[in-house]
């Protein structure tokens, strides 16, 4: 192996996205033309769509712990956050006007506030985060009033892997009577999801990032929770979200879900072994990298650095030159000169917040693609660094 290796392929993003498990496609197969009928409809071809979104409904609450009426099938993450909190503010019967969430969510929470703020006047309050991304029970319960209608607050973080005490947190909300939801998109597959022991009432899922299709979430919603439909039309998912319901996309997530969580223990085992690897690696051959969000209480995959003086869009051209995928920040935000407002809400200086790297590693990947991608990284970096003292 060396570092001139260009025809070798490393895929260290999966928390942008996975490749959708073999397994997972041969679930999908029968439900594009051999059973295709609409799952709404009454003749027995509609019947036998709809048998397969109950299964894969109740495959998906046995999971979570939770009762399949309270699983609502969405186009994916932004969607069943955008219905989390879209659908309280219009379902809101006590007029109340505040959401408290964090600066470090991911955009389909912080734009969808800021529009609601700035459209409908519903006030946010944005907690503080530690330098290691955590977010502390005690300033949740400081912020809640009485005009507070809900709480928003990530499971784990896409950019810097941080998991946050949910179950802690969901309780300053409960105590208070508040409705607590949380987007667990990174958090599926990586850690146990049980909605009653985290204590949750709301729980965003997508299934692109557990090995399943891309374009299908989950909203879990305790039975009890008031929530108005954030798109109208047909009374598809009990009048909850209107669309003529993705079968195969469904009997995907559900057969990735019950994959994923079959297989916890060995995946995770193996996640957190290459991932500490990588971590051990990065800062062993790379003087000026910093490791990002918690160093206990992150996600098993992930890995995630600050390297001072560079631009974290330059380092993952040069690492895509070699064969290494990875992430600057988000991937929805690849290609955005903005330095990452997560790294600046973690106390990150702003000239070192363009300088982000994120390495997620899966179920597929191997210690020697780790070894690969570290000896590629440590030669970039000083490659870079020697570039930029020649020109200054
Ligand atoms: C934390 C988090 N929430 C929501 C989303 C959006 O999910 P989707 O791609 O299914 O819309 C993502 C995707 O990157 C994410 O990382």
């Amino acid at each position: 192996m060396t570092i001139t290796d260009v025809t070798r392929s490393v895929y260290l993003d999966h928390a942008a996205t996975t490749p959708t498990d073999s397994r997972v496609v041969e679930a999908m197969l029968p439900y594009f033309s051999e059973i295709y009928g609409n799952a709404s409809s009454g003749h027995r071809q509609g019947q036998d769509a709809g048998r397969a979104v109950e299964d894969a409904r109740e495959t998906v609450a046995r999971i979570l712990n939770c009762k399949p009426a309270e699983i609502i099938f969405t186009s994916g993450g932004t969607e069943s956050n955008n219905l989390a909190l879209r659908g309280i503010v219009a379902g809101n019967s006590k007029n109340t006007s505040r959401i408290v969430s964090t600066p470090i969510e991911h955009d389909a929470v912080l734009k969808t506030l800021k529009q609601l703020e700035t459209v409908y006047g519903v006030q946010r309050t944005l907690l503080p985060v530690s330098p290691e991304g955590m977010v502390d029970p005690e300033d949740l319960a400081a912020a809640l009033s009485a005009d507070t209608a809900l709480v928003s607050i990530m499971t784990a973080n896409n950019e810097v892997g941080t998991i946050q005490p949910i179950a802690q947190l969901a309780t300053q909300a409960h105590e208070r009577g508040l409705i607590f939801h949380t987007d667990a998109v990174q958090a599926a597959g990586q850690m146990p999801l049980d909605v009653k022991a985290m204590g949750v009432d709301m729980l965003t899922l997508s299934a692109h990032k557990f090995y399943g299709p891309k374009g299908v979430g989950v909203l879990y919603v305790r039975e009890g929770v008031d929530l108005l439909p954030a798109q109208t039309g047909g009374s598809h998912e009990e009048g909850r979200r209107a669309g003529t319901v993705n079968t195969p996309a469904v009997a995907g997530l559900a057969k990735a879900l019950q994959l994923v969580y079959d297989e916890y223990d060995e995946r995770t085992a193996h996640y957190r072994h290459l991932r500490d690897q990588l971590i051990e690696g990065v800062l062993r051959c790379a003087p000026n990298a910093r490791l990002t969000g918690h160093p206990e209480q992150r996600l098993p995959g992930h890995a995630s650095f600050v390297f001072d003086g560079l631009d974290g869009n330059v380092l993952i051209m040069h690492l895509d030159m070699k064969g290494i995928a990875a992430s600057s920040a988000s991937a929805c935000k690849t290609g955005n000169p903005e330095p990452s407002s997560v790294l600046l809400a973690v106390g990150v200086p702003y000239d070192a917040a363009f300088g982000g790297l994120r390495l997620t590693v899966g179920k597929d990947t191997t210690e020697a693609d780790i070894e690969y991608a570290v000896s590629v990284l440590a030669a970039t970096v000083e490659k870079l660094y020697r570039l930029q003292g020649m020109y200054k």
